[in-house]
């Protein structure tokens, strides 16, 4: 059964910086409730000529490079967002021809914050059964679109941005992804969602009980984490690197203390990105792998939860 790696990172994020400051000049908020609650600074948020495929493609372009690969040799390419520029064509699809591709085959997740999991799970499915060699992977999210900015108790918390890894086939035994799960509860999905399906008239911001999405991530989380050691006979002390979503600091505090990670071990991107939600993982991935801390052979830890609920980890060897 072959095996799949990552063997490119990319990541594109708006050119458009708001920071803390420049929210509390139109809403009642402030640079220190907004950094003491989430760890959050700043934000980038899409600005003319910027969409969900020119970051997509932006952040692929990168990881190709990377990679040393050509778009004419990627089999598939999976995108997970929850703000898809258009009901359809999928971003995938977009992106493949923005790319020039016109072989292999491309569509979209919905997977919320959860969603580069979910994608990456699915790649390395594909990959696995021999149907893929290389797949794109990418999340992208321009929430900024979702967001009600008179909402304080939301607008503060989301920016725009993608991340992208080129997944390839050919990893050795012990190497590349070694595990993946996915889970998600629906029960739940009045917790944190955004209507406004096309044709439905009804009305599309993102809604959500804040607090009790915070307790059910540390729960479910935390769950994750310690699913994804089992499974691969590990303990917290085997981990690297987590490179976790970027939702809340504190809700990364809480994962890195269940693995007894220093904070220098977490890739945190928060502050600045703040939540990207489907591209969280990717951006984190990338910077840390572009600032050389991330190398080849480490044992990284990725985990997320968002709407749905849904949520879920994957381990690899760099
Ligand atoms: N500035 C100032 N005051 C604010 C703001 C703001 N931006 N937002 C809310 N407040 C006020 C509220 O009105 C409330 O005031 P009140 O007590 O007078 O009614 C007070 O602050 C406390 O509000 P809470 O919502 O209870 O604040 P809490 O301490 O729970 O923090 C937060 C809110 C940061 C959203 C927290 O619940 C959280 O991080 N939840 C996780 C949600 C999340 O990250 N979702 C992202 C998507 S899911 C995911 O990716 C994991």
């Amino acid at each position: 059964r072959p095996r799949a790696r990552i063997s490119g990172v990319g990541g594109c994020l708006p050119r458009q910086i708001v920071t803390n400051e420049d929210l509390a000049q139109r809403l009642e908020t402030s640079d220190d409730w907004i950094r003491t609650r989430t760890g959050i600074r700043q934000r980038h948020i899409v600005s003319e000529g910027e969409n969900a495929v020119s970051l997509a493609a932006q952040a692929a372009r990168n990881a190709l490079e990377q990679a040393g690969v050509g778009p004419q040799d990627v089999d598939a390419v999976i995108v997970a967002t929850s703000t898809p520029d258009q009901v359809f064509p999928a971003v995938a699809v977009r992106v493949q021809a923005a790319l020039g591709m016109r072989a292999g085959f491309g569509f979209d997740v919905s997977a919320a914050c959860s969603g580069f999991i979910y994608a990456l799970s699915t790649a390395n499915a594909f990959i696995g059964t021999g149907m893929a060699k290389r797949v794109l992977v990418i999340g992208v999210e321009v929430f900024s679109r979702l967001l009600d900015w008179e909402d304080r108790a939301t607008c503060v918390l989301f920016g725009d941005g993608a991340g992208a890894v080129l997944l390839e086939a050919g990893a050795a035994p012990g190497e590349g992804i070694l595990s993946t799960h996915l889970h998600s509860d629906g029960t739940l999905g009045d917790l944190l969602y955004v209507d406004g399906a096309a044709g439905t008239g009804t009305n599309s911001v993102l809604k959500m009980q804040g607090r009790e999405v915070f307790r059910h991530a540390v729960v479910r989380l935390a769950e994750a984490v310690d699913e994804a050691l089992d499974a691969n006979g590990l303990c917290g002390a085997d981990i690297q690197w987590l490179v976790p979503h970027q939702a809340n600091l504190r809700i990364i505090d809480g994962m890195a203390k269940r693995l007894a990670l220093p904070a220098e071990r977490v890739v945190v991107t928060v502050d600045r990105h703040a939540n990207t939600s489907a591209a969280s993982i990717p951006l984190a991935l990338n910077e840390a792998v572009r600032d050389g801390r991330i190398r080849k052979g480490d044992l990284i830890l990725m985990e997320a939860l968002g709407g749905g609920l849904t949520w879920g980890s994957a381990l690899l060897r760099y």
